[in-house]
């Protein structure tokens, strides 16, 4: 995906074109999904990442090389000389927190810059494997666990008020809407009083949201892929507003649009992600 023209960086939600309007009330069609499907999509959401994981090994997700381009705190946390600690919440098989990892490994294999102490945790044990039999996988350097971060489980592997950075990339439109305060609340005891929540994810109205066929959707703006795994495409007022409930001040918080060339297929495909950074407030 080659893109197009530079990002348009926005707080205004898109607007709908008539066409697009239509594709949104053609999925009510069919009602949303029955309550009991629902209800069991979310008792198999880990083993739905998780044969997800089975199908896709770790070709699906990309590396993340655009991480340190985009939150410059990444690379800033350097001038402070001392290390510091990120934990990746929904790492799958780590293509954000490899590609941190390399730039601070030299050639020859040893650790030049070293900024960061990393943990990473998933939902999958199948994801968190493959993590760990990364050949850069080095205890010294990143720890990995299986976890649900909507529950107390990150409590045992992390100390309280420890952390400078959490990243959440793609891993929120994963977790049910009910569940959002937990993780929130979760992070916001991991980080130390100034850490940094970096949060990327769907934006409303991006294309995969238009995508949906009718008999998909699971509740506003929730909806179900073929293989049972959820996505949500989410608002800026609600992150905005989830994160200063939950003891955060909002650094910044905006839509990206982004439009890409698909060369294979030869079409502009414009994205709409979310991005926002939020830094834990002494409460
Ligand atoms: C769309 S993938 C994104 C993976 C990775 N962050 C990336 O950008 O390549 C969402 C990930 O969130 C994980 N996940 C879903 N629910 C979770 C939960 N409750 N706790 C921890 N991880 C979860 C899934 O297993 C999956 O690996």
């Amino acid at each position: 995906m080659e893109p197009l023209e530079p990002d348009i960086i926005t707080t205004k939600t898109k607007e709908l074109t008539v066409e697009e309007k239509q594709k949104l009330e053609e999925q009510n069609k069919r009602g949303f999904v029955p309550e009991f499907k629902a209800n069991k999509l979310e008792i198999d959401a880990q083993r739905n990442w998780d044969i997800f994981y089975k199908r896709n090994e770790t070709r699906f997700f990309k590396d993340r090389h655009w991480t340190t381009r985009e939150f410059q705190e990444l690379l800033d946390q350097a001038k402070f000389g001392e290390k510091q600690t990120l934990f990746e919440v929904g790492c799958g098989v780590g293509n954000l927190v490899f590609p941190l990892l390399e730039e601070q490994t030299s050639e020859e294999g040893c650790f030049t810059n070293e900024r960061f102490y990393f943990y990473a945790c998933d939902f999958s044990p199948r994801a968190v494997d493959f993590v760990r039999s990364n050949p850069l996988y080095d205890p010294t350097h990143i720890t990995a666990f299986q976890c649900d971060i909507t529950t107390q489980q990150v409590h045992e592997h992390i100390p309280a008020s420890s952390l400078d950075v959490c990243t959440l990339i793609f891993v929120l439109s994963a977790i049910h809407p009910q569940k959002f305060v937990d993780v929130v609340k979760n992070l916001w005891k991991v980080l130390k009083p100034g850490g940094l929540v970096l949060f990327r994810d769907y934006g409303l109205y991006d294309m995969a949201q238009l995508r949906f066929k009718p008999g998909n959707k699971i509740a506003e703006n929730l909806y179900v892929r073929q293989d049972g795994t959820r996505s949500y495409f989410f608002s800026e007022e609600e992150v905005s507003k989830l994160f200063l409930e939950n003891g955060f001040e909002v650094i910044t918080n905006s839509y990206v649009h982004r439009r890409t060339l698909n060369l294979k297929e030869g079409v502009d495909v414009p994205r709409i992600f979310l991005q926002g950074k939020f830094r834990k407030m002494n409460l």
